[in-house]
């Protein structure tokens, strides 16, 4: 028993018994107490203050106008005021001036970086070597042209897309054209540009057929071109697939890449800053 309890006799009961055993009304201890009306009155401060009881579409707002989104936007807001200058000078430079100049090329591939995490990695991959269908932007192999000029368009305007200055170009479906053994001699013979093709003979067949349909968009190389969005077929990097059944269902059916105009989501510096990224990642022409 501690010392500050009563003997038992001196204390009232609350006068429950069960079966001869009576229940002691000890008061609770005045620092408790206290502590507990404490908590009820903060409680009370507290939801009149801060955001708290559940209404219909939002809670209370609180007397003193807190709010975590609040807190956000006001670090944002002081991001963008600290950055204002150097994003104004990114936006205003020309393109081939960035990389020249250390604090601003720093600065964007910074920014660039964290940009191309939020909105291209999902197609482009997080590390941008891109997957099928969608290009790899490390390798030095362009669709559109790899000088940070091009690659500005390209992402400021997209892809196949209703922007009127997108990048645009479509290539037949070739199955409405040519015949299947014409097209399986176009497979050996686009195989053979950069490999060993399945049958030598229907690929030297082939060659005629790919000047007379594919060279002027392909090249009479087979190295694409840039302007048209054509890729480059002789150097063994595939967007697609460059096996027997892809190739023939790249050439049967065509294909469609779309890619988003970015100029409607992003700054001018958003832009400048994403172009300096891709074009810094190892290809840029
Ligand atoms: C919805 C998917 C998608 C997203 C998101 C996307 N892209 Fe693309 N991107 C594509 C596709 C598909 C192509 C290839 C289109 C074609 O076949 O011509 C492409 C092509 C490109 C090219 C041209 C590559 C070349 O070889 O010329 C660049 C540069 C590029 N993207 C950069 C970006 C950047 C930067 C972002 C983010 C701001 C981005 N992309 C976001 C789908 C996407
Ligand atoms: C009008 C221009 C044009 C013509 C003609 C054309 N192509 Fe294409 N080709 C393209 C374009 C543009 C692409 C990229 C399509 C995309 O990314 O959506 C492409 C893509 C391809 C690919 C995919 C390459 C890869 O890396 O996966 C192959 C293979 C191909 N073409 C073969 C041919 C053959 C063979 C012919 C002739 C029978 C031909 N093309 C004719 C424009 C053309």
């Amino acid at each position: 028993m501690s010392q500050n309890q009563k003997n038992p006799d001196d204390v009232e009961t609350t006068g429950h018994s069960w079966d001869g055993i009576e229940e002691f009304d000890n008061p609770m201890p005045r620092w408790w107490l206290w502590t507990f009306y404490a908590t009820i009155f903060w409680a009370v401060l507290y939801t009149i203050a801060y955001p708290a009881w559940p209404l219909i579409s939002q809670a209370t707002p609180g007397l003193l106008g807190y709010s975590t989104r609040g807190e956000v936007a006001e670090q944002i807001a002081l991001v963008e005021e600290n950055n204002a200058a150097i994003n104004e000078q990114l936006a205003s430079v020309e393109l081939t001036e960035i990389a020249a100049n250390s604090e601003l090329g720093t600065y964007a591939e910074n920014a660039g970086g964290s940009i191309f995490a939020t909105y291209c990695s999902q197609c482009h991959g997080s590390g941008a070597a891109g997957a099928v269908g969608y290009p790899s932007l490390l390798d030095d192999d362009w669709l559109w042209g790899g000088d940070i000029e091009n690659i500005y368009l390209t992402i400021a305007h997209g892809i196949r897309n209703d922007d009127l200055d997108s990048r645009y170009s479509e290539m037949p479906a070739f199955g409405d054209i040519l015949e299947d053994p014409e097209i399986d001699q176009l497979v050996n013979y686009v195989i053979s540009l950069s490999g060993t093709p399945e049958d030598a003979a229907m690929a030297a067949a082939g060659e005629e057929l790919f000047l007379d349909n594919c060279s002027s968009c392909h090249g009479e190389d087979g190295k694409g071109d840039v302007f048209q969005g054509a890729p480059n077929l002789a150097d063994a990097i595939w967007l697609y697939g460059g096996d027997p059944d892809t190739l023939r269902e790249t050439i049967t059916y065509s294909r469609f890449g779309v890619m988003p105009p970015w100029n409607t989501r992003l700054s001018e510096a958003e832009l400048r800053a994403v172009s300096h990224y891709v074009h810094t990642r190892g290809g840029g022409e």
